[in-house]
């Protein structure tokens, strides 16, 4: 793929992951990309870098727009290695380029690499540096996702490139929202806000009030993962959506199961939500993918979970789940804990004290010995209702 000029003298220069499925347990079906830009003002400058293992392939692209060499800035947003890992390579090419980072970033980028020789100018929310015909300005977006985030915005072009955040993992040749689809790109990025910022929502919400006070007028939001947004508003409005955990009439019931029971009482608890005319999700712990599941759990108003009880403690894949979903901290969302158990219910109740400490509104637990009778499966069905309600 060719370089694209996104702006005047704005280019990406990023790359197609095409091949990659798990990043770092975010499964991937669809790959992802690292998207880097190429800014030419009087002076030059590349913001982010890409993965170490395709950081010729961006060098490819930066030289049929300049010489590397010729490069004066590199804007680091954010050092996690999808980002930085090209670093050493750009560096040891464009050896007089300096690198633009917030004060915690060039304390991991030391981290991270041998910097020995490297140029550091490091920066705060408001400071600007101005290329030339291109004013940069940089945008802190401490913990938005790491502690050293920050964003780049280009005055002349009202273009805020974000890095993370209104990023979505998916790996396209179309470049922008409205080729890929928006309804598409939305439903990408609700995956990534699901999977890596639903814990950080309190922060999403008033880093956008923040943005919205400082009054820059916002054009196209320019992520380091997936498409371009030229309709920033319209992941602006789904960002707040989300981070206010404004919810869908939809019941997500997640499960595992030994000997079927768990299961029965997972399909009646369905029944009878879908008897009330909601949405409903049924997820299976070891057949599908926790990614999925999460990005289901985002944005509904109720939460069943259940699991066998086994070697006295709660069964394993749930388990693990569960410790995936307590990170995130979902909001704003009414659970049931159910499932079988033999000798006692112990699993049932470590469910029960995930939820207690993400201060869920909890219903009376289902907990049944060994098969669930005629009635307890009413009783699932009944609970269904009630979470559908
Ligand atoms: Fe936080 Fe895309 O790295």
């Amino acid at each position: 793929m060719e370089p694209i000029e996104i702006r005047g003298d704005i280019y990406w220069v990023g790359v197609l992951d095409w091949e990659e499925r798990d990043f770092h347990n975010f499964l991937t079906p669809r790959g992802l990309t690292y998207n880097s830009y190429l800014i030419v003002g009087k002076e030059v400058a590349l913001v982010d870098t890409v993965k170490h293992k395709f950081a010729g392939e961006m060098l490819n692209r930066i030289r049929k727009i300049v010489n590397p060499e010729e490069i004066d800035y590199v804007i680091v947003n954010h050092i996690e290695p999808d980002h930085s890992s090209g670093l050493p390579v750009i560096m040891q090419i464009a050896e007089n380029a300096t690198i633009v980072c917030s004060k915690r970033a060039k304390d991991g980028i030391s981290k991270y690499y041998d910097c020995d020789g490297w140029e550091f100018k490091v920066v705060k929310q408001g400071d600007e540096l101005d290329l030339g015909g291109k004013t940069l300005t940089f945008l802190d977006m401490t913990m938005l996702h790491w502690p050293d985030s920050m964003a780049t915005y280009v005055k002349e072009d009202k273009l805020l490139l974000s890095n993370d955040a209104f990023g979505q993992h998916v790996a396209s040749e179309e470049r922008f929202d409205e080729d890929l689809g928006i309804e598409e790109a939305l439903s990408w990025a609700k995956m990534y806000y699901a999977n890596i910022l639903m814990p950080l929502s309190s922060l999403v919400k008033r880093k956008i009030t923040e943005i919205r006070n400082l009054g820059i007028e916002i054009d196209m939001i320019a992520p380091s993962h997936g498409v371009i947004w030229k309709n920033p508003q319209k992941i602006l409005d789904a960002y707040e959506r989300w981070a206010n955990f404004e919810n869908e009439d939809k019941v997500v019931i997640v499960y595992d199961t030994m000997w079927h029971s768990t299961e029965k009482l997972a399909r009646a608890i369905a029944d009878g939500a879908g008897s009330q005319g909601v949405r409903v999700r049924l997820f299976h712990t070891r057949r599908d993918s926790w990614t999925d599941i999460v990005t289901e759990i985002l944005d509904a108003k109720a939460l069943a979970v259940g699991a066998p009880t086994i070697h006295n403690t709660l069964f394993p894949p749930v388990a693990g789940f569960l410790g995936y979903l307590r990170g995130l901290k979902p909001q704003n969302k009414k659970v049931l804990a159910f499932g079988s158990y033999g000798w006692n219910g112990a699993g049932i109740k470590e469910i029960e004290r995930v939820f207690q400490e993400l201060k869920l509104e909890m219903l009376e637990p289902l907990m049944v010995k060994f098969r669930p009778t005629k009635e307890e499966l009413e009783k699932a069905y009944a609970a269904g209702v009630e979470l559908a309600k």
